[in-house]
């Protein structure tokens, strides 16, 4: 693997980009004419019949005024070539007969992938050691609750599930492994105990610390790459403290884009036999669903499904069936996930699960063929969203149902084909009995009477949310200035507090971290912490390309004011849905409260 240090591959990144001249590349996969200054032709990133696709020679970077689509000339390869960041080097290198460098190596990176590794061959001895138990007699109990959850030890092995003895064994045995303390707790095993007063015990003292997982039956996590990152453990006997126990967050597990099971889509990938994934609420589901023969399911470890979480599936595949519990918490889950999963351009498919059943129970109870029969038929989410609404209105009153058909034309207009809008109008007409060309012009009219004059953008954002649209160029400006410590990037509350994506935040705190510690911060600690080449908003950061009409005090004031004026916008679109959605009247006072105050914010905002 090449190491990067930062400074000999800015000049490598320059060389190349010297060296190939972006008019002379783009005319190799597009038709360009010179009008003026500029190069035009048909976008290659997106159907188009007129040119809206300009190459600047002098500014050497394209864009495209249909699909905004932006880049220097190596972004330009990676999108048409389909690889990645190194790979597009190689290829331009090549291109110019320049050699590819092995770069020099940061000594913190060196250090702290060491330390991930130790942490990896820790997590992946400790499941080792779990598991092994199984097979020693004070295991029994353990035994016994597999066979009462039905669990052959074919499907045991497949998971790895092991059984923690009790609170001191998996330390002793990982010290005579040879593993520090340090790296018990930095793996999420160990912890140290605390006193009555809650304070935290002699930390040298090897006795202070106990197994996070003692006396549970322990599910390792898996990620992608076969690493163990974390572990699920379940009590065995009901009690009434958490029935399961999750891994915290550590620096190779962070449950918010985690996937339990992933390893296991892969495989599936790998083999041509992915066509869609099941995605349900609990790991005990995968594992029986597996069990039956269903190895593409998932599940998110105990948390909300994040758009990292639909980020993650959305690398092995673009259709996803929703699958949670039949109950109400699973119903409202299915509501939240919805629309996390379609913004990350997912075709998303729901079952409702009959009689409260979890997916485990149900497939126990009625077999294999039947669970699959209802994954066959499962609703395309509009159609869900259709029936699923009809639930909270009574449409026999003609206020309820005016109020009904809204709700549903703002689901319906969300869709991008005219044919498939019509798909969901009839299926909305058979229900009210409105003839469609009326629910159509209604629904035409919708935007403009509900949302305000930005609908248009706002819209935009809302179906191509993966898009880079002005938020995301805003912050990630904003990031990039922070970790390249321009002079004029200055921390303030108001960029932690509209940024919505979690890695944002981690870049954010660590800077914060490194200039409250009066250090510099270095860019490529960020490879550490994230895997840089596969996760393309932080890849931008880490590789951004400040030129000279940006890199500015005022762009990054304007892009602060960007950053707040769509927090708040999106606040102020969460609160409308929420308001949409809640049916109690005085929950929906407070709701109000809150929009109103936002919108005062926003207004504020604008006369400034
Ligand atoms: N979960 C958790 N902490 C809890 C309860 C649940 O982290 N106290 C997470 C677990 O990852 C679990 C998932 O939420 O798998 C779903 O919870 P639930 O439906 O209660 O779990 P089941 O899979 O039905 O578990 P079981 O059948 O073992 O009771
Ligand atoms: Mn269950």
């Amino acid at each position: 693997m090449d190491k990067k240090n930062s400074y000999d591959f800015e000049s490598f990144k320059e060389k190349i980009k010297e060296n190939n001249d972006i008019v002379t590349t783009i005319s190799k996969y597009v038709h360009l004419e010179r009008k003026g200054k500029r190069y035009w032709g048909c976008c290659p990133f997106h159907m188009e019949k007129t040119p809206s696709f300009a190459v600047l020679e002098d500014g050497q970077y394209y864009i495209c005024y249909g699909c905004k689509a932006t880049g220097d000339v190596i972004k330009f390869i990676e999108k048409i070539e389909n690889c990645d960041f190194m790979d597009a080097c190689r290829i331009l290198a090549k291109n110019a007969n320049i050699e590819m460098p092995t770069f020099s190596t940061d000594e913190n990176v060196v250090k702290l992938k060491k330390e991930k590794d130790e942490i990896y061959r820790c997590l992946k001895d400790t499941a080792l050691y779990y598991y092994n138990n199984l097979k020693l007699p004070e295991s029994q109990i353990a035994l016994n609750y597999l066979a009462k959850r039905k669990l052959s030890m074919n499907t045991v092995t497949a998971f790895g599930i092991g059984y923690s003895l009790g609170w001191s064994e998996v330390i002793n045995y990982l010290i005579q492994k040879g593993y520090s303390i340090d790296i018990m707790q930095k793996a999420g095993v160990i912890e140290l105990k605390t006193n009555q007063n809650n304070e935290k015990l002699d930390s040298k003292n090897i006795k202070n610390y106990y197994d996070c997982y003692a006396k549970r039956l322990v599910f390792p996590i898996i990620n992608s790459l076969g690493n163990v990152v974390g572990f699920s453990a379940r009590l065995l006997e009901d009690a009434n403290f958490a029935k399961y126990k999750n891994t915290a967050q550590t620096i190779v597990f962070d449950k918010s884009k985690c996937v339990f099971s992933i390893n296991n889509i892969k495989k599936l990938k790998g083999n041509n036999e992915l066509n869609e994934i099941i995605i349900v609420e609990g790991q005990m589901d995968v594992i029986s669903l597996y069990q039956a023969g269903i190895k593409n399911a998932v599940a998110c470890m105990g948390t909300a499904l994040t758009g990292l979480h639909a980020k993650e599936l959305k690398k092995f595949c673009d259709k996803v069936v929703l699958c949670f519990d039949g109950d109400g918490a699973g119903q409202k889950a299915t509501l939240r996930s919805i629309d996390t999963l379609v913004k990350s351009g997912l075709d998303v498919y729901v079952v409702k699960m009959p009689e409260k059943l979890d997916p485990d129970e149900y497939i126990q109870k009625y077999g294999k063929d039947s669970y699959l029969n209802l994954i066959a038929n499962a609703k395309y989410w509009v159609e869900f969203l259709i029936y699923n609404y009809l639930e909270n209105y009574d449409i026999s009153k003609p206020n309820q149902k005016t109020n009904y058909i809204n709700t549903c034309l703002h689901i319906i207009k969300q869709l991008e084909s005219e044919s498939e809008q019509s798909i969901y109008l009839n299926i909305l007409k058979g229900i009210v009995n409105v003839p469609t060309e009326i629910l159509r012009k209604d629904m035409e009219v919708l935007d403009e009477a509900v949302i305000s004059e930005d609908s248009v953008e706002s819209k935009e954002e809302e179906i191509l949310p993966s898009k880079e649209n002005a938020y995301v160029k805003a912050v990630k400006f904003v990031i990039a200035s922070l970790l390249h410590s321009k002079s004029y990037a200055k921390l303030d509350d108001d960029i932690l507090d509209n940024l919505l994506n979690n890695d944002y935040i981690t870049i954010y705190n660590y800077v914060k971290r490194c200039v409250n510690e009066n250090k510099q911060p270095i860019v490529s600690t960020v490879f550490d912490m994230f895997d840089v080449e596969n996760n393309f908003d932080i890849r931008d950061i880490v590789t951004y390309e400040f030129n000279k009409t940006c890199d500015n005090e005022q762009f990054y004031g304007d892009c602060v004011k960007t950053m707040v004026e769509y927090g708040l916008k999106h606040k102020q679109n969460e609160l409308l849905k929420a308001i949409n959605q809640c049916r109690d009247i005085d929950e929906r006072k407070v709701l109000a409260q809150q929009l109103n105050s936002i919108i005062k914010k926003i207004n504020s905002i604008k006369e400034r």
